[in-house]
C-alpha cells in the first residue's frame, strides 16, 4: 500500500478497503507513514466521515497496536463505565464501589485531567497514600477481592491511539466522530471489559456541545462495542451545569463520600444510580436495588476497601485550601444559570487542573457551589466559594466566571439530566 493512495480514497469520499486501513494505522504507529500524511488522512476523515465497517476496522487496528487484557479467569462479570468528561463529574468515585458491592468486577482504567475537565486519578490522589499505578497482578487481585479498581491505564493499551490523538490535537481533527469513537473504544475493548456503559455528555461543559453530535457519537460507540462483542449501552446526559456542588479534587472526593453515605446532591445521586442500573443490567443483575446499597452502607464498605487496597487511608483528613473567596448574591431572586464551561475553566485557573500533562494539580483548589439553578436566594447569600492556595489566583478565576451565572426573577425551565438511553 501507499499512504497517498489511502489518503486519496478518503479525500474523494470513498471507503478505504480493510487491509489498506489496517496497514495505514500499523505503518503510522511504526513511523513509516509520516505525521503530514496521517494528518491529511485524519482531515479527510473529519470532512468525509467513515462507514460503520471502516470505524470497526480502524478500532481493531488500534487495539492490535498494543496489548489486550482479559479478565476471563476472574470468574466474575466485568463492566466498566466511560464518561466523555465534564465539570464536577466525580461519578466514577461512588459508582465503581456501588456496582462492585453486587459482586461484579469493575476495572475502571482512568486518566488525569487536562484543561477544564477534571481527571478521576487527580481527584483520588487527594486521599493521603492512595496509589494510581498498579501492576497487572495487583489489579487482578483487587478485582477478584473487593471487585472495584480505579487505576491508571498502562501505556501498553492502544499505543497507536496515543500517537494519533497527539497528532489530532495539533491539526484540528479531534472533533471527527469516527476518530473519537475509535479512540475511546479501542482503549476500552483492549482493556478486556465484558460490558461497557457510556456516559455521553452534551452542553456547555461537554466535549460535544451539540446534542445531535453527542447522540451520533453515542450511537457510533454503541455500534462499535456491540460489533466487537462488548455489551454496550449509552446514556446521553446534560452537562450545561456543573454536576453536584463541588468542582475540583479533594472537594469532589468529599462529595462522593457523602453519596456513598446515602446523602449528597440530588443530581449526583440520580446519575450514579442511573449508570449503576445500566451497568448491573449488562452484568446480569437487572433487579439490583442500588439505592438500598447506598443507604445501608454496602457501597461505603466497598469504597473503604477499594481505597485501602491501593494504600489510601479512607479516614484521613483531605487537604483544605489556604485561601477562600466567596461570591454573594447582590439582590433577592432565583439562580437562573450556572454555566459548566466557565466554572470548569475557573476551577482549572485556581489550580485544580493542569494546562500541560506534566503540571501538578493543587488538590485543595476548586470551587464549592452553595446553590444551583432553580434555587431562590436572598441578597447577601453566598452563591459559591473559590478555593486556592494563593490569593493571587482569585482574579483570574473570577474573570473566567464573568457572565457565567445569573440571579434573575424567573426560575429556569427544568431540563432532564438523563435525556436518552441508547442501545
Ligand atoms: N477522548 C479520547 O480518548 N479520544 C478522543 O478522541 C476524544 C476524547
Amino acid at each position: 500500500f501507499d499512504a497517498v493512495q489511502v489518503i486519496s480514497i478518503k479525500r474523494d469520499g470513498g471507503a478505504v478497503p480493510d487491509d489498506a486501513l489496517r496497514w495505514m494505522v500499523d505503518a503510522y504507529t511504526r513511523g513509516y507513514v509520516a505525521d503530514a500524511q496521517m494528518s491529511a488522512f485524519t482531515m479527510a476523515v473529519l470532512l468525509n466521515g467513515m462507514t460503520r465497517d471502516e470505524i470497526r476496522v480502524m478500532t481493531d487496528a488500534m487495539i492490535a497496536s498494543g496489548e489486550r487484557m482479559s479478565f476471563a479467569s476472574l470468574g466474575k462479570a466485568t463492566v466498566d463505565k466511560h464518561s466523555t468528561g465534564g465539570v464536577g463529574d466525580k461519578i466514577t468515585l461512588p459508582l465503581a464501589p456501588l456496582v462492585a458491592s453486587f459482586g461484579v468486577a469493575v476495572p475502571q482504567l482512568s486518566g488525569r485531567g487536562l484543561g477544564h475537565t477534571g481527571g478521576t486519578l487527580d481527584k483520588l490522589e487527594s486521599i493521603p497514600g492512595w496509589r494510581a499505578a498498579l501492576s497487572n497482578d495487583e489489579m487482578f487481585a483487587q478485582l477478584g477481592g473487593v471487585g472495584a479498581v480505579i487505576c491508571a491505564a498502562g501505556s501498553g493499551l492502544a499505543p497507536a491511539d496515543k500517537k494519533l490523538y497527539a497528532l489530532r490535537d495539533v491539526t484540528g481533527t479531534v472533533e471527527a466522530i469516527p476518530l473519537i469513537a475509535s479512540s475511546i473504544m479501542s482503549k476500552k475493548i483492549a482493556e478486556g471489559t465484558g460490558a461497557l456503559v457510556l456516559d455521553v455528555k452534551f452542553g456547555s461543559g461537554a466535549f460535544m456541545k451539540d446534542v445531535d453530535k453527542a447522540r451520533e457519537l453515542a450511537r457510533t460507540m454503541v455500534a462499535l462495542g456491540t460489533d466487537s462483542g462488548v455489551a454496550t449501552t449509552a446514556l446521553l446526559t446534560d452537562m450545561n451545569t456543573p454536576l453536584g456542588l463541588t468542582i475540583g479534587n479533594a472537594n469532589e472526593v468529599r462529595e462522593s463520600v457523602e453519596v456513598l453515605a446515602g446523602g449528597g446532591p440530588a443530581d449526583v445521586v440520580e446519575l450514579t444510580v442511573a449508570l449503576a442500573r445500566e451497568m448491573l443490567t449488562l452484568a446480569g443483575h437487572p433487579d439490583a436495588d442500588v439505592e438500598q446499597a447506598l443507604q445501608d452502607g454496602r457501597a461505603m464498605d466497598a469504597w473503604r476497601e477499594m481505597i485501602r487496597a491501593q494504600d489510601g487511608d479512607p479516614d484521613a483528613a483531605l487537604p483544605t485550601p489556604r485561601e477562600t473567596h466567596t461570591v454573594t448574591a447582590s439582590a433577592d431572586g432565583v439562580v437562573t444559570r450556572m454555566e459548566a464551561l466557565p466554572f470548569g475553566i475557573a476551577a482549572w485557573r485556581l489550580g485544580a487542573g493542569r494546562a500541560r500533562a506534566q503540571d501538578p494539580v493543587i488538590h485543595a483548589a476548586g470551587i464549592d457551589l452553595h446553590v444551583k439553578p432553580g434555587d431562590t436566594v436572598r441578597a447577601g447569600q453566598p452563591l459559591f466559594t473559590l478555593l486556592a492556595d494563593d490569593e493571587s489566583r482569585f482574579a483570574r478565576g473570577l474573570d473566567a466566571l464573568e457572565g457565567a451565572w445569573e440571579v434573575g426573577a424567573q426560575a429556569p425551565a427544568s431540563a432532564p439530566l438523563v435525556l436518552e438511553r441508547i442501545t
